[in-house]
């Protein structure tokens, strides 16, 4: 087993079949969007607690979009989905207080209404005049949303001239409102999802090297294809978080209380293999952080692999890891990086995350950041989103979109 592995680099970069363009927002003239009723996909799936917006990153994120199309003379009806409520109403993912802040970040009232499809919404939408804004609300508040059946599509669609798509991390999903919609009124891309898509679809090509990919997280999961993809194509994938534990027991360590998917130990081996036979690209942690519980106030240690205990609970990548990926970044031309390192929410477990989010914002090299716990992290740092190339709003779709794969919500925007 090489953990970390010097050897030559293997490339076998293939180039990626040539995508369709996007039919984009930019493109249309002002007289396509004069008078019009816009029906305004976004991702708002933003933290929300006691009624107030935590992290309004995506809203913000959004506010180009919609300015551009109140400039141009166009109501804009914005629908997004919050958390996964089960096709039923539920108060705390309530589209109510976005409303409110969106309200207040573009200092003009928010026209708010208490359902997306229904009587009531139709005659809402039916009275909504040049420049006003009206918020829907949550659309996974009905079953049909997930469905994507074809007359909640419609009534969503209903009254509108036009789809724009902005919702650039949903649209690895194939909802009603972010496909449906699609097949019934003209459909282009958004300014946030034009740029996204630019960005992405620049690292794919990207043929700098090296080229490193930065993971952790939780889940193998979830970042399984990824890890995957990129060991065809990246010179080196640094792995942190649950996900390393995961990858370590499968190689045959003591993992002790530590999170960890023992029940992917397979899928893990596999993919070791694979690295392996590519010249050993994964590198996994050879030293941990370890605590007996988790607290801002445990005593901790730093470990090496074959010193964990039967009780010891693994929380960050140890300092030599740290030491050996930051290496690996200073001299990368290429960074991707989704995930953090350990449990950066207590700060005796952030160092690992901390000096690999500091390394990454300092590097002159090409940066793409995404997913809400990498941007959470770089919040809490004080790290400037301006410090990366791109800081993308898509989590799950951003991962799915750099393993190539097709993503419903785009193709439908396809010329
Ligand atoms: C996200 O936060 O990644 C998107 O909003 C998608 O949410 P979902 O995983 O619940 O579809």
């Amino acid at each position: 087993m090489h953990f970390f592995w010097f050897s030559e680099k293997i490339s076998i970069r293939k180039s990626f079949p040539e995508k369709m363009p996007l039919k984009k927002l930019s493109s249309l003239e002002k007289e396509h969007l004069q008078g019009k009723k816009v029906l305004l996909r976004v991702d708002f799936n933003v933290p929300l607690k006691e009624g107030k917006v935590m992290d309004a990153t995506r809203i913000k994120k959004t506010l180009p979009t919609i300015n551009y199309l109140l400039k141009n003379g166009s109501s804009v009806i914005i629908m997004t989905h919050i958390g996964r409520p089960k096709g039923r109403f539920v108060d705390d993912l309530s589209t109510a207080p976005i409303a409110t802040e969106l309200s207040k970040m573009i200092n003009r009232p928010v026209i708010e209404a208490n359902d997306c499809i229904g009587a009531e919404v139709s005659k809402l939408k039916q009275e909504l005049k040049q420049g006003e804004i009206l918020m829907l609300e949550n659309t996974r508040f009905h079953t049909a949303e997930k469905e994507n059946t074809r007359d909640f599509s419609r009534e969503l669609a209903e009254h509108c001239d036009l789809f724009i798509q902005d919702a650039f991390a949903s649209v690895h999903r194939g909802h009603a409102s972010t496909v449906g919609v699609a097949h019934f009124l003209p459909s282009y891309a958004g300014l946030l999802v034009e740029r996204e898509a630019e960005v992405l679809s620049e690292i794919m090509k990207n043929d700098e090297h090296p080229f490193v990919l930065v993971t952790g997280g939780a889940k193998i999961d979830t970042k399984i294809g990824v890890i995957r993809h990129f060991l065809k194509t990246a010179d080196s994938i640094l792995v942190g978080g649950g996900l390393a534990n995961t990858f370590l027991y499968a190689s045959g360590f003591e993992v002790g209380a530590s999170l960890c998917e023992k029940n992917k130990t397979d899928l893990a081996q596999e993919i070791l293999a694979d690295s392996e036979s590519m010249g050993g690209k994964l590198h996994i942690p050879i030293d941990t952080i370890v605590a007996k519980e988790i607290s801002s106030n445990a005593d901790f240690n730093n470990k090496q692999n074959d010193l964990i205990m039967e009780d010891d609970i693994m929380l960050d990548i140890g300092v030599v890891t740290q030491d050996y990926f930051l290496e690996c970044i200073k001299n990368a031309k290429v960074i991707v990086w989704n995930g953090p390192m350990g449990l950066f929410e207590h700060d005796i477990f952030a160092q690992g995350t901390k000096r690999i989010a500091r390394a990454i914002a300092d590097s002159d090299a090409m940066t793409v950041i995404g997913g809400g716990d990498t941007i959470e992290a770089i919040n809490r740092f004080n790290i400037s989103e301006d410090s990366f190339t791109h800081v993308s709003t898509g989590g799950g779709a951003m991962i799915e979109f750099l393993e190539g794969k097709i993503l419903p919500g785009l193709s439908v925007l396809k010329d």
